[in-house]
């Protein structure tokens, strides 16, 4: 059973990969590479021990897609590709629209032209907006802030028309919370380009002394400390659940939509001081202002993925802080080391 992986040398990309590999999937990844490295797909193969084709094909080009499509039978899609920086989306949304929405159109309608109509895409939690109450339920109403968020709500509500135009299309969205950590090896992890704007990659630069010290965006939220609370989920987690998503297509038809996170929320000063008792590594900070557009509290009800995906997550916030540390002492450059 061969599966197409968009986005495969991404962070959650390449993580899903070797899962399907470990899982006894076959694969072929296509990435443009514009947001990650080919070092991550050579270091799967490695990891894996297992080799399968690659092609740096963007989805933007339906001429490549097709081109595949011919040349593979895919029993699925695990679609990671797409642009994902909060804050670039705003200076730059028509390259997040194009890129996001178009490509997401064009993978729908090649995969209908050769019969592939199982498909999981990767959403996110920030399609909730900012909710009233947590922890947050996939019923909950949905409202975005941001173009990159914008982008995600859109596929989404696409997807649920294509769903409904036909019966054959079985499609699982599932709504990451903040994923952390890496693979045990340190081999693959997290490598964003520049200044990171996630959390722990600035934290793991700051412990490896490539950042003097860590801003923290705001002490002043209604939480227990002050600062942001999110549900920090170990990547290998969220790919597992990706596996689960893959069996579940099988038996299902239409659309279903899952939360991946833990259900359990912890703050920013809860991240710095569990990964300093785990790598006894003091990481300076400075409370700045808030960030424009960061929300007080996000958490997950992974109820209903527990129930249906029979999945839940099982790494704790240590072994998030581990692996994410372990993957940055190996490569203080990421995959440019
Ligand atoms: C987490 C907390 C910040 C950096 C975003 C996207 C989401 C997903 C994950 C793509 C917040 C605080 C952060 C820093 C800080 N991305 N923080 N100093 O904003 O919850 O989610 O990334 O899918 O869609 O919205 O994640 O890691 O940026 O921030 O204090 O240097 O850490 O204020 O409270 P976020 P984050």
């Amino acid at each position: 059973m061969t599966i197409l992986v968009t986005g495969g040398a991404g962070f959650i990309g390449s993580h899903a990969t070797v899962e399907l590999l470990e899982s006894g999937y076959d694969v072929v990844v296509i990435d443009n590479l514009v947001n990650s490295d080919i070092e991550a797909i050579k270091r799967v193969k490695e990891l894996t021990g297992i080799d399968f084709p690659f092609y740096q094909y963007d989805l933007l080009s339906y001429k490549q897609l097709q081109k595949l499509f011919k040349t593979y039978k895919f029993e699925a899609v695990m679609h990671f590709a797409g642009l994902k920086a909060v804050g670039e989306s705003i200076e730059i949304p028509i390259n997040y629209y194009h890129n996001n929405i178009t490509g997401t159109i064009n993978l729908c309608r090649v995969m209908d032209e050769y019969g592939v109509n199982k498909l999981v895409f990767s959403s996110s939690a920030t399609v909730y907006g900012n909710p009233s109450t947590v922890p947050i339920y996939e019923t909950f109403p949905l409202s975005v802030t941001n173009p990159y968020g914008r982008t995600k709500l859109i596929i989404e509500e696409f997807l649920k028309d294509l769903s409904a135009s036909n019966p054959k299309w079985r499609v699982v969205l599932l709504r990451y919370f903040n994923p952390i950590g890496a693979h045990e090896s340190g081999r693959i992890g997290e490598d964003p380009k520049g200044i990171p704007n996630n959390l722990m990659p600035y934290i793991t630069q700051v412990a490896i002394g490539k950042r003097d010290k860590l801003k923290v965006f705001g002490n002043d939220y209604n939480t227990h400390d002050g600062t942001g609370v999110r549900d920090f989920i170990h990547v290998v987690d969220l790919v597992k659940g990706h596996i689960n998503a893959l069996n579940f297509l099988e038996k299902t038809i239409g659309i279903e939509i899952f939360n991946l996170g833990t259900g359990q929320g912890y703050s920013v000063l809860d991240l710095i001081n569990t990964f300093s008792s785990v790598t006894s590594i003091d990481i300076p900070y400075e409370i700045v202002e808030r960030r424009p557009g960061d929300i007080a509290i996000c958490y997950a009800s992974p109820d209903k993925a527990k129930k249906i995906l029979k999945w839940e997550a099982e790494k704790s916030l240590r072994d998030m802080c581990k692996d994410s540390w372990n993957w940055q002492i190996n490569n203080p450059n990421g995959y440019r080391s």
